[in-house]
């Protein structure tokens, strides 16, 4: 297929059929996109809006696996690559599929890039893209402070089906990564904007730099941190996301994606290299329509799990409890946040409290839970309900003990989601009964 820019495709085939060229002609101007704003939320809205078959105001969802052609040659042409989704021209839904494109560019719109394409979770987007970014025998240098799923993938799978290995370093230390990255042999350069669990911060510009000057691709995932921080207007060159997280916000849909340069998406489409179109980490239609109907809404969502997050660590710091939130003057990493977030989304809505032990950090979750009906014990994240778990334990198992100490994953980590449900007061005293109760048991530990 050819250079697609997959964020400017025209008016759907049945809105043309529908409607006469003039009134097409009229609402396609109503609805140029524009790419050159700097805050993700006005670039959402400047995304043309696909109105339905009928003309309601949500667009028709195109469930279809395959399409029709009005001539034989068309077929030939399409397989050819010589037309495709960008002239309305659509193969097969592992192919693309007109309603995940849909989404894919509202994806492409939040994150500042030319092009995205949605999948069916955010482990797919990943080893999608580094599929097809890193051949057999090259080389991936890592931040030590990953999700334990893309741990595992980088530490054990990728070495030994496809000969990929990864060195892993602490991304702070920008020479240590400089030093890691061999030139010729790495092609990526992987990272979290901010880290799963320790809640790192990445300097985004500083790294791309580094990465640049040897010719390495840097890929960042930005499931913890949509709206709050734009990893490619920071020099990043490819945005993965689980949008199972703060993007779809229900708890409800296990969903991905890719965001980056057309080139890179279209590759990943291609029939014979593509490693979405050949793996098939197919997004279902109907689950891309139900995602598009919350991105608009995922920056109000965003601002105030920020809020809260902000409230509640500045509140549990003065209670005498080890806080870790970078949104806190204290953070290591916070004058650097400061630097590169988009203000108005605040500092994210993750918190971690270090309790020293699992044992205190289950007591911590389990009075939170149970005594204060405060949050649930569950994985997982951006959910307007709050979600806790000790993370050594849980969403970092995959990791060794060394591994764990290296990444700073202390073994009574609790990582808290925080959530926008009730009153930020009626939140917060359920929050203080709980941690006071624990006090008084003498569970909770001094900071
Ligand atoms: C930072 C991060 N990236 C990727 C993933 C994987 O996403 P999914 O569960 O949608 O496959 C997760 C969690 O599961 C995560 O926390």
């Amino acid at each position: 297929m050819g250079d697609t820019l997959l964020i400017t495709t025209p008016a759907t085939a049945t809105a043309k059929r529908n409607r006469s060229d003039e009134e097409t002609e009229t609402k396609k101007k109503l609805m140029q996109p524009s790419l050159h704003t700097s805050d993700p939320a006005a670039a959402i809205a400047s995304v043309r809006h696909e109105f339905g078959e009928h003309g309601g105001v949500n667009m028709s969802i195109e469930p279809s696996v395959t399409f029709t052609v009005m001539e034989p040659d068309t077929m030939r042409r399409m397989f050819a690559g010589e037309v495709g989704p960008d002239q309305d021209f659509y193969v097969y839904s592992r192919h693309f599929n007109p309603t995940v494109l849909n989404l894919s560019r509202l994806m492409a719109a939040l994150e500042g890039t030319e092009a995205a394409y949605c999948t069916a979770s955010g482990m797919s987007a990943i080893s999608a893209a580094l599929l097809q970014l890193v051949n057999t025998g090259e080389h991936v240098v890592a931040s030590s402070s990953v999700y334990g799923g893309t741990h595992a993938l980088l530490n054990h799978f990728l070495p030994r089906t496809s000969n990929i290995t990864t060195t892993f370093v602490n991304i702070s230390d920008i020479e240590k990564v400089n030093e890691a990255i061999v030139e010729g042999k790495t092609k990526v350069l992987y990272f979290e904007s901010v880290s799963n669990p320790t809640l790192t911060v990445a300097n985004i510009p500083e790294l791309s730099r580094v990465a640049h000057r040897k010719g390495v691709t840097v890929v960042v995932d930005n499931t913890f941190t949509p709206m709050v921080i734009s990893p490619t207007r920071l020099g990043a060159d490819v945005v993965v996301h689980s949008i199972s997280k703060f993007v779809s916000g229900g708890a409800d849909i296990i969903a991905g994606a890719v965001c980056g340069s057309a080139s890179l998406v279209n590759s990943m489409m291609d029939l014979h290299q593509g490693a979405i179109m050949l793996l098939g980490p197919t997004m279902n239609p109907k689950i891309a329509f139900e995602l598009s109907e919350r991105i608009p809404h995922l920056g109000i969502r965003m601002k105030e799990h920020s809020n809260r997050a902000l409230a509640f660590s500045t509140r549990l710091k003065k209670l005498g409890l080890k806080v870790i939130y970078p949104g806190l003057e204290d953070h290591p990493n916070h004058e650097l946040l400061k630097s590169i977030h988009n203000k108005e989304y605040g500092y994210g809505g993750i918190i971690c409290i270090d309790m020293g032990t699992e044992e205190r950090a289950n007591k911590l979750m389990s009075y939170l839970q149970n005594y204060g009906q405060f949050g649930f014990m569950a994985v997982s994240l951006g959910y307007y309900e709050t979600l806790m778990s000790c993370s050594g334990s849980s969403t970092s198992s995959e990791l060794s003990s060394k591994e764990k100490a290296l990444a700073g994953i202390s073994p009574g980590l609790v990582r808290m989601s925080i959530g926008y449900i009730g009153t930020l007061e009626q939140k917060w005293s359920q929050l203080e009964k709980a941690i006071i109760r624990l006090q008084e048991c003498g569970f909770a530990n001094k900071n």
